[in-house]
């Protein structure tokens, strides 16, 4: 299926007109690590297991790896709750190991971002321990409030459901939580708090490390006061603790640990509208933010969560979201899929249609401006799975919003969101990855701490590269692609077609250097009759073998993908 023609590739000239930083070149591979490979047969992933892999990620040609939390946890929310900033979780290895991963992606010339979690931090912190007891400067390191224990401060709803706050017996006073009681938010009003968050990020600075995905970070500063929230928002109180009045604040504060260290930092903000991007990017802040409107495009008003409202989209809406943060973002971030979200075969693509589909997503997120990112498993069409009661989730706020949804009566059993679930938990994107077809994908020799997908005797890592055609060869060209044009890292985005509801189309260009990009999103083939003015265009890539050399006025089969250069 997949058709790469090298020779058509020509050697980019070296422009000294771009404002080139290697993140802006580099294509990002993101490892959830408990869910990657078990090299120590406890059927949990681990940094042995990533490091028997490198290869692997050189040889698909990615230049940077996120690793998800590695840190000391409880696991709460799998390592997003951390009890020790500078300590590896037992289960995952030991600070030697971490140190040999580092050690082994540098020798591929892969760099390596860290996740940093400092929203919150686990409940057995050794700071929140002292925090609760009051101890010396610990004891304004976490948002305590006076009441009792019957009435919470607020109406504040946590991000996984149920209430923000918890009360704490030992200390008498309740606690702020945006995520699970296991997760109290850090007091980012005290510059102690800010000074020891700076002081661990230099740390890990100095271990050699190129820069941090920075967890939730548009959450750090809350309003003064704990006012209520409203009562009719899908999550009450979130106006009150998204892109508070401290944020830029902090973020700069935050940012002046990066002087000096050539490294890449990437905001997760989930709720920052396209247009407010850029207010927190630049030299005094982070580089790139992760917006997540394109994610939306399948919910309705009321979110992801809405049982009444999920799975439906437009693709005219989906450019529309696209092209505005091609076009209003300074350096966009580009994803698809995360340890968050479904996976986006399942979810953008066709059952019928895996292969074209996954290659279709992969396209477009190798050729538009910005940093890409591929959430693991992506390269070789990882799906969503099936999960047939609660008791086979492990993602918290799954549980919780479920929960929240019967208790609410919004629903009257699990039956009545299983759909919703199965388009939509975050547990998708956790089962474990699929490298060949013996028991278990390969992933562990022992019970994995999480099925693996059904499907891994077809879609596994072995089987695909095994077959040059496949997905996997088909992310390898176009990384590779992607590297050696600079008109697909550098150049302007154009839409065609807007209101097309088949084509998503568009000519990425660098002064004379010009490719077009046709997409048939759907199931039905459709002529594609923009005029794009060229006659001669010369097909780089395409999901099909025999697609058209000249695409105007020609056919395009379902989820056919093609890129040109015109
Ligand atoms: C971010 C992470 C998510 C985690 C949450 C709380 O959204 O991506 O996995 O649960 O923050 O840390």
């Amino acid at each position: 299926m997949t058709q790469y023609n090298s020779q058509l590739t020509t050697e980019s000239t070296q422009r000294t007109d771009i404002d080139r930083q290697w993140w802006k070149e580099a294509v990002t591979y993101q490892i959830y690590p408990r869910s990657f490979n078990d090299s120590d047969g406890d059927g949990v992933g681990d940094i042995p297991g990533i490091t028997e892999k490198v290869d692997y990620l050189d040889d698909l040609g990615v230049d940077v790896v996120w690793l998800c939390p590695v840190y000391e946890s409880p696991n709460a929310d799998n390592g997003y709750d951390i009890s020790d900033y500078r300590a590896i979780m037992d289960e995952f290895g030991t600070m030697a190991d971490w140190e040999e991963l580092l050690a082994e992606l540098h020798a591929r010339d892969i760099r390596l971002i860290m996740d940093l979690v400092v929203n919150h931090t686990s409940k057995q912190h050794e700071w929140f321990q002292q925090s609760r007891r009051r101890e010396g400067e610990f004891e304004d390191y976490y948002h305590w409030v006076d009441g009792t224990p019957d009435e919470p401060p607020n109406n504040w709803e946590s991000i996984f459901g149920g209430p923000a706050w918890t009360y704490d017996e030992e200390r008498g006073q309740w606690y702020l939580h945006l995520f699970d009681p296991g997760q109290p938010d850090l007091n980012w009003r005290n510059p102690d708090v800010r000074e020891a968050i700076t002081d661990m990020v230099t740390w890990w600075l100095e271990k050699g490390i190129d820069g941090f995905r920075l967890d939730a970070i548009d959450h750090l500063s809350k309003s003064d006061g704990y006012p209520s929230g409203d009562p009719d928002a899908p999550i009450v109180g979130i106006e009150h603790f998204s892109h508070g009045p401290h944020l830029r604040e902090y973020l700069s504060e935050l940012a002046a640990a990066f002087e000096g260290y050539d490294t890449l930092t990437v905001g997760e903000m989930g709720g920052a509208d396209i247009d407010q991007v850029d207010d927190y990017t630049g030299e005094d802040s982070l580089d790139t933010i992760f917006q997540f409107e394109h994610m939306g495009v399948d919910t309705g008003p009321d979110g992801p969560w809405d049982p009444e409202q999920f799975g439906e989209w437009e693709l005219s809406e989906l450019k529309k979201l696209i092209s505005q943060q091609q076009n209003e973002i300074d350096w966009p971030t580009l994803f698809f899929g995360n340890h968050d979200q479904p996976r986006p075969v399942s979810r953008f693509g066709e059952e019928g249609c895996h292969a074209e589909s996954a290659t279709l997503i992969a396209t477009l997120l190798l050729t538009l401006q910005g940093t890409p990112y591929i959430y693991q498993g992506e390269e070789i069409g990882m799906t969503n799975n099936e999960f047939d009661g609660l008791a086979e989730i492990d993602d918290p706020m799954t549980v919780g919003v479920v929960e929240d949804l019967i208790a609410d009566g919004a629903v009257n059993s699990y039956e009545e969101v299983r759909d919703l679930v199965n388009y939509q938990s975050r547990d998708h994107a956790r089962t474990p990855m699929q490298w060949n077809e013996s028991e278990n994908a390969n992933f562990t020799d022992e019970d994995p701490w999480f099925d693996v997908n059904d499907n891994y005797d077809e879609i596994n890592v072995e089987a695909l590269r095994s077959d040059t055609d496949s997905i996997w060869y088909h992310y390898q060209d176009l990384i590779e692609l992607r590297h050696e044009e600079d008109a697909l890292v550098y150049g302007d985005y154009e839409l065609l077609l807007p209101d097309h509801d088949q084509f998503y189309a568009y000519k990425r260009t660098l002064d004379d250097e010009r490719f077009l990009i046709v997409l048939n999103w759907s199931g039905e083939s459709a002529t594609f009759d923009a005029d794009i003015q060229a006659t001669d265009s010369e097909k780089v890539i395409s999901n099909y073998s025999d697609s058209p050399t000249i695409p105007s006025g020609e056919t395009f089969r379902p989820y056919e993908a093609v890129v040109y250069r015109c």
